[in-house]
């Protein structure tokens, strides 16, 4: 018995989310045409308010990507040559990346095999005497246990600058992942739950001296126009990026819901099927901005959901300090992060996106069932051809 080949799961559907918010973004477009008002102004303002109450900090800062809000967080905090910053293995290249840009080193930490989260005893093992900061990352959408991150931290005398690019609208214990008051760093990269039409980010804070010299950074380090009190860069939000964010923004809580209804789906159907499940949180920890499953056969998995129109990534194929980037630069070798380096080769993200339906969950999950050979009632369930 085969399964149907007519059906195409998408890894994510951006284009579902757009049609039903279509005339409510060519207004917005069209009144900002209109104004010529590309660059900072109301729009911008309005949606850096939104966000800081959405995640209850005190102040936002939109600027032009994840990316910059992390280097200009490291570099407010007067990081640079000569400091060195732990991070996780197992995270987008930005994370590391970010610090390199500011002069300072990234040192590797392993990560837990269990979250996929920083493994705060592997930070103790490479903490060095330059170790300044740690960049915790909210991977995969799970607010982190923040306590052991802030022992360490104050333990060793570290600034925490978070990675919450993965994170938007869950928390712990009632608190956002953004509300700390610490330098918490989200992207609004188009496939993020919150995410713009380009690129776009933002820094939260609780800090007003940090906050004020931010939006300095962000503008060639000026406070008013050809005043340079700083050396900055260009990183701004532009206009039409934060218009679309406001309009989205309202929609984030519906969306993370269903996301989190389609793990627990998931999770049910994938029963049994030879593939481990993630664990799934309360809603409000986890987003599941990514569903990541491990196996052993991860390759051929992929290959045989691809022949089955079922598209998958991997979040992230090499561990940033094998990247070849930084194994140039001197990080450790293979066979020093052994959980980061296990999941490289066993992590598969199924597609994931709000609009996601059961049909297609159904039929991912089916579809992995028949991979590993497994028949069970799930697919008794299922319209096989
Ligand atoms: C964990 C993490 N950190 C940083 C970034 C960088 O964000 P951006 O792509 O907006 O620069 C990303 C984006 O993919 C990310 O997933």
């Amino acid at each position: 018995m085969k399964l149907k080949t007519s059906m195409r799961v998408p890894f994510v559907d951006l284009q579902a989310q757009h049609r039903s918010l279509q005339s409510q973004l060519q207004a917005a477009f069209n009144e900002i045409l209109e104004s010529a008002h590309f660059i900072g102004g109301s729009k911008v303002r309005e949606f850096e308010e939104a966000f800081a109450e959405f995640v209850g900090a005190s102040y936002c800062i939109g600027v032009s990507s994840g990316t910059s809000a992390l280097e200009l967080s490291l570099k407010a905090l007067g990081l640079g040559s000569g400091d060195d910053v732990i991070v996780p293995a197992n995270s987008f290249f930005a994370t590391a990346e970010a610090v390199s840009n500011v002069g300072a080193r990234p040192i590797f930490a392993d990560v837990d095999a269990h979250t996929f989260h920083i493994d705060v005893a592997s930070c103790e093992r490479v903490i060095t005497p330059h170790t300044r900061a740690i960049i915790p990352v909210h991977l995969f959408g799970w607010a982190l246990d923040m306590a052991p991150i802030e022992h360490f931290a104050a333990k060793h005398n570290l600034f925490i600058v978070e990675d919450a690019a993965q994170a938007h609208g869950i928390g712990r214990d009632g608190k956002r992942v953004g509300s700390s008051g610490r330098l918490t760093c989200f992207s609004f990269y188009p496939g993020k739950n919150l995410g713009a039409l380009g690129d776009a980010g933002a820094i939260t804070t609780g800090d007003a001296c940090l906050a004020d010299l931010l939006r300095e950074l962000r503008d060639h380090g000026s406070p008013s126009k050809y005043q340079h009190r700083v050396v900055g860069t260009n990183a701004r939000l532009d206009s039409l990026q934060a218009a679309a964010l406001s309009i989205k923004l309202s929609h984030l809580n519906d969306w993370n819901e269903a996301r989190h209804r389609h793990a627990q789906a998931y999770t049910t159907a994938l029963k049994d099927s030879g593939v481990l499940s993630p664990t799934v949180p309360s809603a409000g920890e986890h987003n599941f901005h990514l569903f990541v499953v491990r196996s052993e056969k991860r390759d051929e998995l992929r290959e045989h959901l691809s022949k089955l129109g079922i598209e998958t990534g991997i979040h992230y194929p090499t561990p940033l300090h094998l990247t070849e980037a930084y194994q140039s630069l001197g990080a450790p070798v293979k066979g020093t992060l052994p959980q980061a380096e296990t999941l490289a080769e066993e992590i598969l993200s199924l597609p994931m996106f709000p609009e996601l339906t059961s049909e297609q969950i159904d039929y991912t999950a089916e579809a992995i069932h028949e991979f590993h050979g497994i028949r069970d009632q799930h697919r008794a369930s299922m319209s096989c051809a």
